[in-house]
């Protein structure tokens, strides 16, 4: 595998496009947002001039590492001659069917199709295409040149000779890749956003504010960020998202969203992309404190 497109230049595509070109990997990273994509490749240059700094790259790397990277906002173009594509578009499944269907038709026979999503079902989606066997789910964690996880998930129809591709691919960017079956929110996500979700409760019920959550858990648990700033990084459209998801997969009350996390995404408080979650990240101030600490975590 050489040629890589990555769909989507948001806070996962962006990150996702870095590792592979890290790697010597060519990248076509592609967005319909014109916006989007110069804002990724700029995190992208924000954070390897970090590594830099630290000594972990070199200047060359940096300049070698951009120059693996190819902006697109046209999908057939962004995707005709591939081995890969990892898409990591906006958690919306009507979204991803869709983008699935195209790509099944655009992608020579050949390509593996991998999603990024958090929750949403990789039978369903490789269903809406004629090579399910090829269709697979790459989870990768936020934020992903540093994480060290990637959730591998099988479909009910992806065939073993792909998922030891993507594992091998997986271990050659130097991540720890696990592989799960396909039921809702996967493990990664059945497991973290039912503990968000009881800590958005404990809020709304005045148990205890955001900061006493957050403290209780970082320096009890030793979780390196409180589930409420993890939640702002997240984001909490994509939170809700999944917690729907879950909700829906399983029909069980024990996973319905707290009524709080639905008011604040409907209110456009969706955290640190939007400047405001559970907390305030107004002139960056607090943005800054969490990706240092988490970074350095
Ligand atoms: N945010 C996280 O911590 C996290 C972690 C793991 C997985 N994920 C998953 O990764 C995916 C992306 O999430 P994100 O947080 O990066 O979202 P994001 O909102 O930051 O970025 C999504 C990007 O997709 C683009 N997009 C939308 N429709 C498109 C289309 N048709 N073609 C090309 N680009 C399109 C948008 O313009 C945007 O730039 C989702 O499936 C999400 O569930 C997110």
């Amino acid at each position: 595998m050489k040629n890589i497109a990555v769909i989507g230049a948001g806070t996962m595509g962006n990150g996702i496009a870095h590792v592979f070109a890290q790697t010597g990997f060519n990248v076509r990273l592609i967005d319909i947002s014109e916006e989007s994509l110069d804002k990724g490749i700029a995190t992208i240059s924000k954070n390897l001039d970090r590594m830099v700094a630290k000594e972990k790259i070199t200047e060359t790397d940096k300049t070698n590492t951009l120059a693996q990277i190819t902006l697109c906002s046209d999908l057939k173009e962004g995707v005709a001659e591939v081995d890969l594509v990892v898409e990591a578009a906006t958690e919306n499944i009507n979204l991803k069917l869709k983008i699935f269907k195209d790509l099944d038709i655009i992608c020579p026979p050949k390509t593996i199709l991998a999603t990024n999503t958090s929750s949403i079902s990789i039978t369903q989606i490789a269903a809406e295409t004629s090579r399910p066997e090829k269709v697979i789910g790459m989870h990768f964690m936020n934020p992903v040149p540093i994480m060290q996880l990637v959730e591998i998930i099988r479909g009910y129809s992806t065939s073993a000779e792909t998922t030891r591709t993507i594992m091998a691919l997986s271990k050659t960017l130097g991540k720890t890749p696990t592989e799960v079956n396909d039921y809702p929110g996967f493990v990664a996500n059945r497991i973290l956003m039912p503990m968000i979700n009881e800590a958005i409760e404990t809020l709304h019920h005045g148990v205890a504010g955001v900061e006493e959550i957050d403290t209780i858990m970082k320096l009890g648990m030793a979780h390196p960020m409180g589930p409420l700033q993890l939640a702002d990084f997240i984001g909490l459209d994509v939170c809700l998202s999944i917690m729907n998801v879950l909700y829906n997969g399983f029909k069980n009350p024990k996973y319905a969203p707290s009524p709080l996390v639905v008011n604040m995404v409907t209110a456009g408080k969706l955290g640190i992309k939007s400047g405001e979650g559970f907390y305030d990240y107004s002139e960056n101030r607090k943005a800054e404190t969490v990706s240092k600490q988490f970074l350095t975590g």
